[in-house]
């Protein structure tokens, strides 16, 4: 990050966009800038390339009869399966993760006031799914569940596989939202089968803006938009073109340095890991090793054990040139203790304690030479201070 003195360790909110992507932006922006839907020369180009994105996706995604419906986001792709589900449905259960983002969890709820029964699957210690929990949970009425594959604010890695056969053998439809897993880890959803799958392209170096969902083909979902037909009919308004070219230049960058990425990142991680657990005090949140590979959480305390505000922490590294997060994204500008940290059992004062460091590809091990001082640094102000 050259142009940029800050260490950014908060690719679980955002990341920069790759120069390869945005150069092959540019270069489709030239030439693909008009209406899909247009049907001249220059609308057929830009619809050959939308259609071109969208078969690329699936590929790469190892489904490649998945429908694709390009979003804005995560957030409207988690919209979409949820509103689009269970509005075509009658009413039945809808379950979800415990630790579930709000763009799940608030639509959710929003179901309930529309006449479905929500019910949460617990999580252990470590932010993952119980499965012997899951199990019963799956009878009728039950008609669509959704989890996570990977959470933002533990890193917790859901076993998809075993969720999906369970999902199977039931009848019930499993959404996930991969927002965070999209581009970390392997996916291959043709070996593990899910309904539909969330993604988003800003947290795997594509554009800001531009996110997708992917579902079984002949699924019906009821359009929660309305207007020109659009992406199937299930989103309304003229196709971002060059942002979905975007997102899949990015996620084949990204495809074609895995598994050796998400290996370096893992190796740099737990050396990381390694140095922060001399710090006295500080204690690690989400499980050793079902976690995404770039991601490392921990609640901060003082060396007697009380714990310490994470977002005064995350403002205080600010000051000391260092990006971390204290939660999910989302949620860190907001007060209150971290309701994944109370789902996975943390009293309400280490529920305000969690930071969160996320790693990416612009990251050496140089760089992060100095963060065990800054943090011990951050620990001592913060405990002179009286904080929380
Ligand atoms: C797990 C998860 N789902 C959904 C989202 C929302 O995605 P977007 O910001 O693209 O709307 C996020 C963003 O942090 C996330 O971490």
């Amino acid at each position: 990050m050259a142009a940029n003195p800050l260490l950014y360790l908060d690719a679980c909110a955002a990341t920069p966009p790759a120069a390869a992507v945005l150069e092959a932006m540019a270069a489709h922006q030239a030439t693909a800038w008009a209406n899909p839907s247009s049907l001249h020369p220059a609308g057929l180009a830009a619809a050959e390339l939308l259609e071109r994105s969208r078969l690329a996706l699936a590929e790469l995604l190892g489904w490649a009869n998945a429908q694709v419906v390009f979003t804005s986001g995560g957030t409207e792709a988690n919209n979409l399966a949820l509103f689009g589900v269970c509005r075509a449905l009658v009413p039945g259960r809808l379950l979800l993760g415990a630790i579930e983002h709000p763009a799940v969890a608030a639509a959710a709820a929003q179901l309930a006031r529309e006449g479905w029964q929500l019910q949460t699957v617990p999580v252990n210690h470590q932010g993952l799914v119980d499965l012997e929990a899951l199990e019963p949970l799956l009878a009728p009425p039950t008609r669509l569940i959704s989890i996570g594959w990977a959470n933002s604010e533990v890193g917790s890695v859901q076993p998809l596989q075993a969720i999906a056969s369970l999902c199977r053998a039931a009848g019930v439809l499993l959404h996930s939202d991969a927002v965070q897993a999209v581009g970390q880890i392997p996916l291959h959803l043709g070996q593990t089968q899910v309904d539909l799958l969330s993604l988003s392209a800003h947290k795997f170096q594509g554009p800001r803006g531009i996110g997708a969902l992917l579902l079984k083909p002949g699924l019906s979902l009821q359009p929660p938009s309305a207007g020109g037909g659009q992406e199937g009919g299930l989103r309304a308004g003229t196709e971002p073109v060059v942002l979905a070219a975007g997102l899949v230049a990015a996620l084949a960058l990204r495809q074609g340095q895995q598994p050796a990425l998400a290996a370096a990142m893992a190796a740099l991680r737990d050396r990381l890991r390694q140095r922060l657990g001399q710090i006295p005090g500080l204690q690690f949140t989400g499980p050793p090793q079902q976690r995404l590979p770039h991601h490392l959480s921990l609640l901060l305390q003082t060396p007697e054990g009380r714990p310490l505000a994470g977002r005064a922490a995350v403002r205080a590294l600010a000051r000391r040139g260092v990006a971390v997060s204290s939660g999910s994204a989302c949620s860190s500008g907001r007060d209150g203790p971290s309701p994944s940290l109370l789902a996975l059992g943390y009293g309400p004062e280490q529920a305000r304690a969690g930071l969160r460091l996320s790693l990416g590809p612009w990251i050496t091990e140089a760089d992060l030479e100095p963060l065990p001082g800054l943090l011990e640094s951050v620990i001592h102000e913060l405990a002179a201070a009286g904080a929380p």
